[in-house]
């Protein structure tokens, strides 16, 4: 156990060093993520930087696939595995059993995606990706809420500031 979390986290830091040398400390929000070192607390900015990288790549992945270009899959499906291990610690930070036990589903999904297109299986690579679809549902309806600018937040009281 303890040596399968110390492997998750060393594939983060290498995923997330690969982002900030493409963007530059600049563009790169500090604490973003699992950018941020393994102790510090996620907050809900944090949470809403994953959203919104994970929700084009959710997408990009299903229409990868549907075009069978599995290498690409592969390394979206993995990199969607990493951002929610952090959406799945966010959440284990803020006391919400259901949504860590969501996050961790699509969390598994991803990884199964990946490995699946990984070893040219298309198929089983789009039941994995289309399954993450019922994670996102199930948290989004506990624990999303449109925000008054179009956009969206955590529904109000969730968090304790
Ligand atoms: C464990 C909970 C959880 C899971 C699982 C989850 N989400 Fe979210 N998501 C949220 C919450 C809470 C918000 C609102 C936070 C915000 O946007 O500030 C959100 C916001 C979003 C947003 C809007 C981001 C913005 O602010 O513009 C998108 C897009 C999104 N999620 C896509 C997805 C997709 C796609 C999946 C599944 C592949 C997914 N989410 C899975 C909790 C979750």
């Amino acid at each position: 156990m303890h040596c399968a979390a110390r492997a998750t986290g060393a594939l983060i830091c290498l995923v997330f060093s690969g982002c900030a040398n493409r963007a530059g400390p600049a563009t790169m929000p500090t604490g973003t993520g699992a950018s941020a070192p393994a102790q510090a607390v996620l907050t809900p900015h944090n949470l809403e930087e994953l959203m919104k990288k994970i929700g084009p790549a959710h997408k990009s992945l299903r229409q990868r696939l549907e075009t069978n270009d599995t290498a690409q899959s592969a390394k979206e499906a993995q990199q969607l595995a990493e951002w929610f291990g952090g959406v799945e610690k966010f959440w284990a930070q803020h006391d919400r059993n259901d949504a860590v036990t969501w996050a961790g589903q699509a969390r598994s999904q991803a990884s199964d995606a990946a490995g699946a297109a990984a070893a040219g299986n298309v198929e089983k690579a789009t039941t994995a990706a289309n399954d993450m679809a019922g994670a996102c549902r199930q948290c989004h309806s506990a624990y999303r809420e449109s925000d008054a600018a179009g956009g969206y937040r955590i529904k109000r009281g969730v968090i304790t500031p």
